[in-house]
């Protein structure tokens, strides 16, 4: 009896799966949902070829929604406004959407697949978002597992962003990975050297890009990306400025400083930069610098795990231990943090612990 149950499930089981596996090769490769037209904010409209993802068909018509996972449904940041003719929520998008959010009908631009005519509304803003030709001019290794990388604009010849925004790098294929994929980096340059773009990154075992990044990408060698992107930038007010990085977070918060630099900017501001170890290290010297170039700034380097024979004089432990050493107005302070989401987490909880508000802590994470 127990043998006919589960050779009856069993069956049950292999029928439902190659129904579903017909069901998506048919998706796939039998569906043609012809011409559709996109409503664009109601003043632009394109007639695109059914199929492909909302996100993919608003890019080859150059319109370039965040992606920071570039279409893997797995970032959430590719958000928009769809206001007719967008299919039923899928599961996939859920985790990543308020109730509120799903309300208004928001929906992944990667996840919405274009079967029919559509209607989205986008911010004016990402009309400005473009896709950018660079060559890169070099290549310095800044730890064993962080390089930076300068890039030469060529088309167009300069890039308008705020120190603080992100572009999306495009990989080409390389050895087993065909398909090029795109993921965000933080810019880590002045916005005022407007003709270069300088990146950050930090090796990810088995990561696509940053193997590319580390391993192949070459000086002199053409690439592309999109940008710029992003929210996290420099309120301009009065506020103090309370800078949290860790590992290749650093990016952001160097573009930030050098742009204050250059802009003489008066605000009293201290930087704590998190590592495990001394061999996390870099860029000590040229931090320690804006402490003579900035009106009022300390860097504070913090190590949780040295070494022994690190022989670290330094700050040990974690960053919220020293924050009420160096923040003086909790109320009149601004904190601009970036790194893993769990170093994130550790901070905003610190720092509301320590008196500062919600609304003045801004971060980017990854
Ligand atoms: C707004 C924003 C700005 C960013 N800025 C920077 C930056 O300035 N410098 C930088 O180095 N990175 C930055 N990132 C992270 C970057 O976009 C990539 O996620 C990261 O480089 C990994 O890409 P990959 O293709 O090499 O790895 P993938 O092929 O995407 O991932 C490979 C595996 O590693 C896991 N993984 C992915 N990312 C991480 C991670 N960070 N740590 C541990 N495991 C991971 C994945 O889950 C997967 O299992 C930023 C991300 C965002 C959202
Ligand atoms: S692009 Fe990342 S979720 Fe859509």
């Amino acid at each position: 009896m127990l043998i006919l149950i589960l050779q009856t499930t069993g069956l049950t089981a292999l029928i439902a799966g190659l129904l579903s596996l017909i069901l998506v090769i048919a998706e796939r490769y039998l569906a043609d949902y012809g011409e559709c037209k996109i409503d664009i904010n109601g003043k632009r409209k394109e007639v695109v070829k059914g199929g492909s993802s909302l996100l993919a068909t608003l890019n080859e018509k150059k319109i370039y929604l965040a992606s920071a996972c570039g279409g893997r449904g797995s970032c959430g940041f590719c958000k928009c406004l769809v206001l007719d003719g967008g299919g039923p929520l899928l599961p996939t998008e859920k985790p990543f959407l308020t109730t509120d959010e799903i309300s208004q009908n928001i929906r992944l631009a990667c996840q919405v697949k274009i079967k029919q005519d559509i209607k989205i509304q986008i911010p004016e803003a990402i009309f400005n978002i473009r896709k950018y030709k660079a060559v890169v001019e070099k290549i310095v290794d800044f730890t064993y597992d962080i390089k930076e990388l300068t890039f030469r604009l060529l088309e167009p010849a300069t890039i308008d962003f705020k120190a603080g925004q992100y572009v999306q790098l495009h990989t080409r294929s390389y050895e087993k990975i065909k398909n090029p994929v795109s993921r965000a980096y933080s810019i880590s340059s002045n916005p005022s050297q407007s003709n270069l773009l300088q990146l950050i990154i930090r090796r990810v075992p088995e990561g696509i890009c940053t193997t590319w990044v580390h391993d192949y990408l070459k000086e002199g060698e053409e690439i592309e990306f999109t940008g710029p992107f992003g929210d996290f930038y420099i309120r301009e007010t009065e506020a103090d400025m309370l800078f949290i990085a860790g590992g290749s977070g650093k990016a952001p918060i160097k573009s930030m400083l050098e742009w204050l630099a250059e802009n003489k900017s008066q605000r009293r501001m201290v930087y704590f930069f998190g590592a495990r170890a001394v061999q996390d290290l870099y860029l000590t010297e040229y931090f320690h610098d804006f402490e003579k170039k900035l009106a009022d700034f300390n860097y504070v380097p913090v190590l949780s795990q040295p070494l022994e024979n690190d022989k670290w004089e330094g700050r040990t432990g974690y960053i919220t231990q020293y924050l009420t050493e160096f923040v003086r107005d909790c109320a009149n302070t601004e904190a601009y943090l970036c790194g893993s989401p769990a170093m994130i987490n550790a901070m905003v909880k610190g720092l509301k612990e320590c008196g500062i508000k919600d609304e003045k802590i801004y971060y980017d994470s990854f």
